[in-house]
């Protein structure tokens, strides 16, 4: 399963990723924004057990960033279950040496046309920390509407933050 998009390829994890994975992922400017089960540091321990992770999941629903087919960052879809099987929410990142090129941007349309033509969803959401800039800009972009500020939502790092409620409707 391949989806192509203007500035990258979205495919499958693959074993032969786990060094670029860990490469990519293992900072803390990527982790800081992140839920907790992104680990740092990002051992190839932790590369190792994510690509099996997805490549044991029957949703197949997590893909690869890929630049001339070099994993370079990820994003993936949550699917909803019983009544709410018809939303989900996405989730991505970027290795920081090809942040600001609109490659998540990119990414982030083909797995939303994915998400509503091949998978059948009506809403696709996001929840970035109030304060995640780079990332509300991704949404926005692709015309995402706030819905609403999640106030004292998430604990991360000892803190207390707010979370931006983002989603785009089919
Ligand atoms: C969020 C992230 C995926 C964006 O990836 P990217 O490929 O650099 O995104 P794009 O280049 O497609 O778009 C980024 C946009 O944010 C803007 N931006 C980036 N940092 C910004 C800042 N501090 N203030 C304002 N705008 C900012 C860019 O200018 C760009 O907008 P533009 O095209 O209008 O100029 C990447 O920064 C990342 O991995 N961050 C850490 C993990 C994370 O936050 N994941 C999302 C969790 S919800």
């Amino acid at each position: 399963m391949e989806i192509k998009c203007d500035k990258c390829i979205l495919r499958g994890w693959k074993k032969s990723d786990i060094e670029s994975l860990a490469e990519n992922a293992n900072n803390h400017r990527i982790a800081v924004n992140m839920r907790d089960l992104f680990p740092h540091p990002y051992t190839i321990g932790d590369a190792k057990t994510w690509i099996d992770i997805t490549n044991n999941d029957h949703t197949k629903s997590n893909f690869a960033i890929t630049v001339k087919d070099k994993a370079v960052g990820g994003i993936g879809l949550a699917l909803g279950e019983d009544i709410e099987k018809i939303s989900a929410e996405v989730g991505y990142w970027l290795g920081e040496k090809y942040w600001g090129k609109g490659i998540t941007s990119s990414a982030l349309n083909g797995i939303v046309n994915y998400g509503f033509n091949d998978l059948g969803l009506k809403r696709i959401f996001a929840k970035p920390l109030e304060h995640n800039t780079a990332s509300r800009r991704v949404l926005e972009k692709n015309g995402f509407q706030l819905e609403g500020i999640l106030k004292r939502s998430v604990l991360k790092e000892g803190k207390i933050y707010n979370q931006a409620l983002y989603a785009a409707t089919k």
